[in-house]
């Protein structure tokens, strides 16, 4: 499913980026872009990434 419709970013990109070591919002911006439009997604893709670590 697509969090992030002006960068295309799906919530599996998402879980990948956790698996690949990121744990911010501030790494996800900087490696996929997620949120760095018109920002509708951030806490969406927030939620995504807690339940992401929460889960490691
Ligand atoms: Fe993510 Fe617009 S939907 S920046």
């Amino acid at each position: 499913m697509y969090v992030c419709l002006c960068k295309a970013v799906t919530d599996k990109a998402i879980r990948q980026q956790v698996e690949a070591g990121a744990c911010s919002m501030r790494e996800l911006k900087q490696n996929l872009g997620v949120g760095t439009q018109c920002g509708k997604c951030v806490c969406q893709a927030s939620d995504i990434l807690d339940a992401a670590l929460s889960k490691q």
